[in-house]
């Protein structure tokens, strides 16, 4: 009983250490390491901090971020005139600082917007309330990767379009820039046909999806197939992929026969084992003997199966790329 006691102590200390937000009461701050930022577009630097004062309203907190270098070198104050003319009109606090968020946007990106850049944060004295004190998280800065072109998007489709059968294919990019999500387009299809998602992959980095589906035609065989995407501030990225289409009536051809061998194949196979076990559950020796045979005899093993029909085993296969649709 005591033991469990203990137990049970030392399980609620743990607890209480990992559910308390993990830095109360300590001048701390997550942000973003390195971030890839696209040239002329926009990049959201991610960060949260937590200081020593407990819970103050947005009011009695002063945010500002600057250059590592000089700390009144500022890229960001909500007093515009102490902002460095380069980084004037560009940069705006996303986050709200009475939840600890100092998220940071910065637009109309420029070649030379690498950075780092530190987040420092000032209690501000109220008349009531005269403490007051400031921290810079100078080991917590961003750097930006410039990217001078936009990443191109991806595009993953299945194999073999089948001709009046639903084909889907998907595009996808990555940005770092949530606030001002890329488009993404399609050289066909209605807006019914085409599906947009989005989400995170890392601290930082999005992906936007796109996801097409249409019934091909005949005509539709060798034609292009372009997703593109277009990044805030204009810049744009494309790929293009040209459809192949398999006529309906091969894809018949294929999974008939292919479908046909399966279930014989499965019927015979729960035959055979009721059978064995039939055989097997008696209890009179000679039997027993005989019908180990017979089986051996008369029912070919899966693995025989597959090495004498090698050609079945092949559309098996073929038949899982289909059987995505
Ligand atoms: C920091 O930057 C300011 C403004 O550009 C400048 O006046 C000051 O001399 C710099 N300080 C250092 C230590 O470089
Ligand atoms: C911080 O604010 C940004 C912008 O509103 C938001 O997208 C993000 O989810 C917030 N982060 C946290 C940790 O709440």
């Amino acid at each position: 009983m005591d033991k469990k006691r203990k137990m049970m102590k030392i399980f609620c200390l743990l607890l209480a250490a990992f559910s308390s937000p993990v830095f109360a009461g300590e001048w701390k701050a997550k942000i973003a390491k390195e971030l890839n930022a696209l040239v002329t577009s926009c990049v959201v630097v991610p960060c949260s901090f937590t200081h020593p004062h407990g819970n103050l309203p947005t009011s009695r907190l002063r945010g500002t971020w600057h250059l590592s270098k000089n700390s009144t070198e500022r890229i960001y104050d909500e007093d515009n005139s102490n902002v460095m003319d380069s980084y004037k009109e560009r940069t705006q606090l996303l986050g709200l600082l009475g939840q600890n968020n100092c998220t940071l946007e910065i637009v109309d990106v420029k070649d030379y917007d690498n950075g780092p850049f530190c987040f420092q944060i000032e209690i501000v004295q109220t008349q009531t309330d005269t403490s007051s004190e400031k921290h810079s998280f100078d080991n917590n800065c961003v750097r930006l990767k410039m990217l001078p072109d936009p990443p191109k998007p991806t595009m993953t489709s299945q194999k073999v379009a089948i001709q009046d059968h639903p084909y889907t294919v998907t595009c996808s990019v990555t940005h770092t820039c949530p606030s001002h999500r890329p488009k993404l387009t399609w050289s066909r299809g209605t807006a019914n046909e085409v599906t947009h998602m989005f989400r995170e992959l890392q601290f930082g980095y999005w992906e936007e999806l796109s996801i097409l589906t249409f019934i091909p035609k005949e005509d539709d065989d060798h034609s292009e197939l372009t997703c593109t995407a277009k990044f805030h501030g204009e810049r744009v990225s494309s790929t293009t992929r040209t459809v192949f289409i398999k006529r309906a009536e091969n894809y018949k051809y294929v999974i008939v026969p292919t479908m046909v061998g399966i279930v014989t194949a499965v019927i015979f196979g729960a035959l055979c084992s009721f059978v064995i076990k039939k055989y097997k559950t008696s209890t009179v020796n000679s039997k027993c003997g005989t019908s180990n045979k017979f089986s051996k005899a008369r029912f070919p093993s899966p693995k025989r199966y597959d090495l004498d029909d090698g050609d079945d085993y092949i559309n098996t296969a073929d038949l899982n790329i289909y059987g995505n649709l």
